[in-house]
């Protein structure tokens, strides 16, 4: 009889993706939605980046190319890294993928071993594909609260109980996806000396990096002694509009070769024009991102306003990326909602779409409040009226 294993019985997903296909079939049907659903910008990509895509393919460059990046990328992302984050990358510890995604899988299969009960701590709420790709590659998910209190940081004592002998690697993501929070430098320090003490990998989600808001971007891997057991990972998805052309980058010394061999075994590697893209994107010109990122300030500005503007929600002004995380407590009250999640469905029928905190992680134990992300890579009208609906729904 033909079996489906249980690794794949377990794997996670990405809920919104369920959610946003209901939005989908009711936009279809002619339903009246302002969605904040969407983790994308929407902008296009800058129109440089497409014609250097453009032009690869016209010379021919449509082959494969070695398995960690062309030698252009990854010396322009060594670059990229050197000026960014202060620290010296060298193009060999580069490796490219299609998307950071691929990063998180691969960190797993080269720090843990399967069913040996080798542990992973990673933030929640989070990124679901963390959980997902831990549970599937036979290592154990320690979840790491994050808290309001703490601006969505956590609290490092929380952090000290969770580290064991068989901790491998920590995941932590800033700006953070989905609460917005930022981790601060001297969180950072805390981080980095827990992680020489015990000798674990810290694997750096950075894909947010262009889009903090209220003080300059901070790597775990500039702090001393850092770079070599971090995998700093960043993409261009999110910083240049770019999320279908699918490209990311990793630096670590020890571990690029061995994410070029994973590349080699899954896609051999990534898709050489969008290779040739990111060159211009990294090189080029940098106006159209950074205008993008400043759209994405005004628009935080905007929808935290509004959002406190509402009887029965308090929202933090997140310090990145682009997502807002209200806690909705006192407002799921008010309209007779059991949870954030029924309360999504709730805005849902009167036409607001977000996601709910259980689609980033089970609540931590003892959380009795309520949170749901919105997405502000949106336009400020449909933000305007979103938030206008989503007050007249809470106010009665
Ligand atoms: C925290 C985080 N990491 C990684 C990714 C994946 O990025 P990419 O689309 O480049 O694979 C996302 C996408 O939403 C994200 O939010």
């Amino acid at each position: 009889m033909t079996t489906i294993s249980k690794r794949t019985g377990a794997l996670g997903t990405e809920n919104a993706f369920t959610v946003l296909a209901e939005v989908s079939k009711r936009l279809r049907q002619g339903a009246d939605i302002k969605n904040f659903c969407i983790g994308q910008p929407d902008f296009d990509t800058p129109e440089n980046i497409k014609q250097a895509a453009i032009k690869a393919m016209k010379e021919g460059k449509t082959g494969y190319t070695p398995s960690a990046g062309i030698f252009e990328l990854q010396a322009a992302v060594a670059t990229r890294f050197i000026r960014t984050r202060k620290v010296e990358v060298k193009p060999e510890h580069v490796a490219v993928a299609c998307g950071g995604k691929p990063f998180i899988y691969w960190s797993v299969l080269c720090t843990t071993d399967y069913g040996v009960g080798d542990e992973i701590i990673y933030p929640n709420p989070g990124f679901p594909i963390y959980q997902s790709q831990i549970v599937a590659h036979g290592a154990k998910p320690i979840p790491l609260p994050l808290v309001e209190e703490k601006e969505f940081a956590f609290d490092m004592e929380d952090l000290k109980k969770r580290i064991t002998a068989k901790t491998k690697m920590l995941i932590i993501n800033s700006p953070q996806n989905p609460t917005g929070g930022v981790l601060k430098k001297e969180e950072l320090k805390e981080i980095a000396d827990l992680a020489t003490d015990h000798d674990f990998w810290v694997y750096s989600d950075e894909v947010y990096s262009t889009l903090a808001y209220d003080a300059p971007f901070q790597s775990i891997a500039s702090i001393e002694g850092m770079l070599d057991r971090t995998i700093m990972v960043d993409c261009v998805s999110k910083s240049y509009a770019m999320t279908g052309w699918r490209l990311g980058y990793a630096a670590n010394k020890t571990l690029a070769p061995h994410f070029a061999r994973w590349m080699t075994n899954t896609d051999s590697c990534a898709n050489q024009p969008t290779q040739w893209a990111v060159v211009e994107a990294l090189n080029g010109p940098q106006d159209e991102s950074e205008k993008m990122a400043r759209s994405f300030k005004e628009r935080r500005n905007l929808i935290v306003k509004l959002l406190n503007n509402i009887n029965g929600i308090r929202c933090l002004s997140p310090g990145g990326a682009f997502y807002v995380w209200p806690n909705v407590t006192q407002a799921c009250k008010k309209v007779g909602a059991e949870s954030s999640e029924d309360f999504r469905r709730m805005l849902l029928d009167q036409g607001v779409a977000c996601l709910a905190d259980i689609h980033f992680g089970e609540k931590n134990p003892g959380q009795n409040e309520e949170y749901v992300r919105f997405s502000y890579a949106t336009a400020k009208d449909e933000i305007i009226e979103g938030m206008k609906r989503v007050k007249e729904f809470v106010e009665g």
